[in-house]
């Protein structure tokens, strides 16, 4: 039985650090975690001009404690005005990558792209600069049912942007279904996916367990157990077309156990944890390195990270609540022992 695991530095292809109070109480989580991450726009108001996510990733750097060497990757918000000269200006200045949501389709998602058709310069632009648009991949349409938006998008709209961008890198963010694993593992070498620890290790009896439970409610939707089979397959096959974003997703408690939940998983703290335990039942810990620090980097262009870090089997238990600014969070599986610990060298 392996009891001590050394990898390479690990990066996070997705994560939320909001701003202001939030920001500064939940980046320390990743920045011990991980070297890199990729934030995510979806501020109020979103992150959809250079200046905005420059500044914003400043703010990030501002909040990191001190000595952490972390590197927020930053990201712009796709709308359907954002110009071509807008991409250009991003990726000379260095954002790394350009997120899809459609409109309505997640928090903070109202601004969002109502119209694939109304992008095409920016995608055009994004093409010809190698920056990788990442899609949360979910169908907006209500008469379509929640557990179903994920394939349905994949047919509707994936299937046509892949024929009409051939070279454009995409990221399927955040994977939940048996649709999506298949559809990323033969799109050819630019198509990815992203996927979560919670999506390896829940279905969606997690949410109903006993009760209602808030904490395990994001988007996309926990799935069915053969979903979340499938997606422990294509980890577990050490494909480069998949790698880790965690969607660690910072809500307030008394905004995530409310008459009506904010979506998202706070896994920040303990993410090298969970995905221990994830790539350990199914035997496949020898995957989590290249899952965790080669695909990624590789896939976007840059270059692996050189330190090291060690996960111990170790077990320990994860607070139940944390501060929030003036309120608190509940970290996925908060008051629970898990199997592995992380270590930095
Ligand atoms: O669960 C989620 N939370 N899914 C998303 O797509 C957005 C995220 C958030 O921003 O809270
Ligand atoms: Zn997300």
């Amino acid at each position: 039985m392996t009891n001590t695991l050394t990898l390479t530095r690990p990066d996070d292809w997705h994560v939320h650090l909001r701003d202001g109070d939030a920001l500064a109480a939940v980046v320390p989580h990743t920045a011990a975690q991980f070297a890199r991450a990729i934030v995510m726009p979806n501020l109020k108001p979103p992150v959809t001009t250079t200046a905005q996510a420059l500044a914003y990733g400043e703010r990030i750097l501002a909040a990191l404690p001190i000595g952490s060497d972390f590197q927020p990757l930053m990201t712009l918000y796709l709308t359907d005005q954002t110009p071509a000269d807008e991409i250009s200006r991003a990726h000379e200045a260095g954002v790394v990558a350009v997120k899809l949501y459609p409109a309505g389709a997640t928090t903070n998602s109202s601004a969002g792209v109502t119209d694939l058709r109304h992008t095409r310069a920016a995608l055009e632009a994004m093409q010809r600069a190698g920056m990788p648009l990442l899609v949360h991949g979910e169908v907006t349409d209500p008469d379509i049912d929640l557990f179903d938006r994920e394939a349905v998008f994949i047919d509707k709209h994936l299937v046509p942007l892949r024929k009409d961008f051939p070279e454009l890198k995409i990221v399927f963010e955040h994977i939940t279904t048996r649709e999506a694993a298949q559809y990323v593992a033969q799109a050819g070498a630019h198509t990815a996916a992203t996927i979560t620890s919670h999506h390896l290790l829940f279905n969606r009896n997690a949410l109903f367990l006993g009760g209602m439970r808030p904490h395990y409610y994001c988007l996309p939707v926990l799935k069915r157990e053969l979903h979340r089979q499938a997606l422990l397959n294509a980890v577990g096959s050490g494909s480069d077309r998949f790698f880790l974003g965690t969607d660690s997703a910072p809500h307030a408690t008394h905004l995530k156990e409310h008459a009506s939940g904010c979506a998202g998983c706070y896994t920040a703290l303990s993410a090298m944890e969970l995905y221990a335990q994830a790539f350990d039942s199914i035997n496949a810990l020898d995957k989590l390195e290249g899952f965790a620090s080669f695909h990624g980097p590789d896939f976007y262009g840059l270059p692996r990270n050189t330190g090291k870090v060690t996960l111990k089997r170790e077990a320990w238990t994860l607070p139940e609540e944390l501060p929030l600014g003036q309120a608190g969070i509940k970290p996925l599986c908060g008051g629970e022992t898990l199997a592995w610990q992380l270590a930095v060298d």
